[in-house]
């Protein structure tokens, strides 16, 4: 059988083969389907690209409907388990596991790029003491573009390279400092002789003392909750990191603008929406009044379901686990025994069955960030913070892919056909949209 498509066009009676590769046309390849030479060519209509495969990747592979993550071809629950972050992250960023020079250099050229110029500090203590810190963690990855120019040369692997460094040791400064300014606490430096999440633990939550020790099961904790953070493949941020970077600005341009798609309560904010329904539900004896609610439509049960995942979420059940040894340490989230109860419940309940409709990621995540005393505000940049190495996967696969050119949709357009411009003067007709508002 040959690998190709027969498409019959009904306006014109023409046939035509269409090539399939790898499980998909070209949509390019519909442009031949035109109803006369004039005509443009038949184009796909893909909002939210539903449908539409825009890179060819080797990074992260998913199968919603077996429960399927992987990195580069790692199991996600094997790196949890077996990984730390930042080998999660050279593994992302160049296609293998390191070796054990290769990991120790890596760790080692993270651990010394950590600290920010000054200037970073100086711009952020501008921020008003209110100011949402995932804003603040926006502008400053965006300003430190401004510090580093030969950025620019995105063609320069070298460079590249250095940028790359740089973002993912630097981003943990700036999320801790956007927490401290928010709580109105002095900005930690970072301390050279402690590991990435340890690090940014002491970052967070230093006081007065010499040096922060944090507990070893919150560092590991933080660990795998920053590899399972790491990658999703074509999420929205990642779509966003491409679309910028692909008209060769600096990665730091593309990384604030990935963040910026993940600031979005579709994106990153779900975990704290979690939080706000448990808290909503207030008592373990409401859930069941609570799950029929939602299953008469009012509302939804948040942390629950996927776009992907139609069988479960691989990293809800490690998150879980996670949760349990957080817990151990900071006593037990009161919330847990009705986010408990809920999944017992939503798991036996034909509603959710049959929508296949499992918890997702988000619905142990949030609990553990608040034990660990972050306010919901936080939970975004801390989605942020390994996400970066991720993001920078994508870009640096894209910014080297020959097929890829400046991203550049095509729009069917439903405005007015050509009309004469009308002085206002003798202007009989008109918007009045903004009268009464202005
Ligand atoms: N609670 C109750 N009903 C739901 C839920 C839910 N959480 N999610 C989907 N449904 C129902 C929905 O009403 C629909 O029912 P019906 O067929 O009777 O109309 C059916 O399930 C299919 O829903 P859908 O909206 O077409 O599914 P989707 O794939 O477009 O939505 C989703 C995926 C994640 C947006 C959705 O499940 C949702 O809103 N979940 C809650 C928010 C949430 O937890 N988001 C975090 C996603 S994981 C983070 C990440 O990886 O980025």
């Amino acid at each position: 059988m040959p690998d190709t498509l027969t498409i019959t066009d009904n306006r014109t009676g023409a046939v035509y083969e269409v090539p399939v590769e790898d499980g998909a046309i070209r949509a390019n390849a519909l442009r031949r389907i035109k109803l006369d030479e004039d005509d443009f060519g038949l184009m796909s209509y893909d909002p939210a690209f539903l449908n539409t495969a825009s890179v060819r990747s080797a990074v992260t592979f998913i199968d919603g409907d077996k429960g399927i993550l992987r990195y580069r071809g790692y199991p996600i629950d094997q790196l949890a388990v077996e990984s730390t972050y930042l080998e999660t992250a050279y593994l992302l960023l160049f296609g293998e596991l390191p070796t054990e020079d290769a990991l120790f250099r890596f760790e080692h050229e993270i651990t010394y790029h950590t600290f920010l110029h000054e200037n970073v500090k100086t711009l952020m203590q501008g921020f008003r003491y209110d100011a949402h810190p995932m804003g603040m963690f926006v502008s400053a990855v965006a300003a430190l573009g401004t510090l580093y120019p030969e950025a620019a040369k995105v063609d320069d692997p070298d460079v590249r390279l250095q940028q790359v460094i740089r973002l993912i040791a630097k981003v943990p400064t700036i999320a801790a400092w956007s927490y401290r300014h928010s709580k109105g606490l002095p900005y930690v430096y970072p301390d050279n002789d402690l590991g990435f999440a340890e690090n940014f633990l002491a970052m967070m939550f230093k006081m007065a003392e010499p040096r922060y020790v944090a507990d070893p099961a919150l560092v590991r904790a933080l660990e795998v909750l920053f590899i399972l953070h790491a990658d999703h493949e074509q999420n929205c941020s990642a779509n966003a990191m491409r679309a910028i970077g692909s008209s060769k600005v600096d990665p730091y341009s593309s990384t604030a603008g990935a963040a910026a798609a993940l600031y979005g309560p579709l994106h990153g904010g779900a975990n704290e929406a979690v939080l706000r329904m448990l808290a909503q539900i207030g008592a373990v004896g409401n859930v069941p009044d609570f799950v029929r609610r939602v299953k008469d439509g009012e509302g939804r049960l948040m942390g629950f379901g996927h776009r992907v995942y139609k069988n479960y979420d691989p990293r809800a059940k490690i998150i879980k686990e996670t949760a349990d040894a957080v817990f151990e340490v900071t006593g037990r989230n009161p919330l847990l025994d009705i986010a408990l109860e809920l999944e017992k419940i939503a798991l036996e309940d034909e509603y959710f069955v049959s929508r296949k409709l499992y918890p997702n990621v988000d619905f142990y995540s949030g609990l553990i960030y608040q034990a660990l005393g972050l306010p919901t505000v936080m939970f975004p940049v801390m989605f942020a913070i390994p996400r970066t190495a991720g993001w920078l996967a994508q870009w640096l696969e894209g910014v080297v892919d020959p097929e890829q050119k400046i991203a550049r949709p095509r729009q069917l357009y439903v405005g007015s056909g050509e009309r004469d411009y009308l002085p206002v003067a003798g202007r009989t007709t008109g918007s009045s949209e903004l009268a009464g508002v202005l």
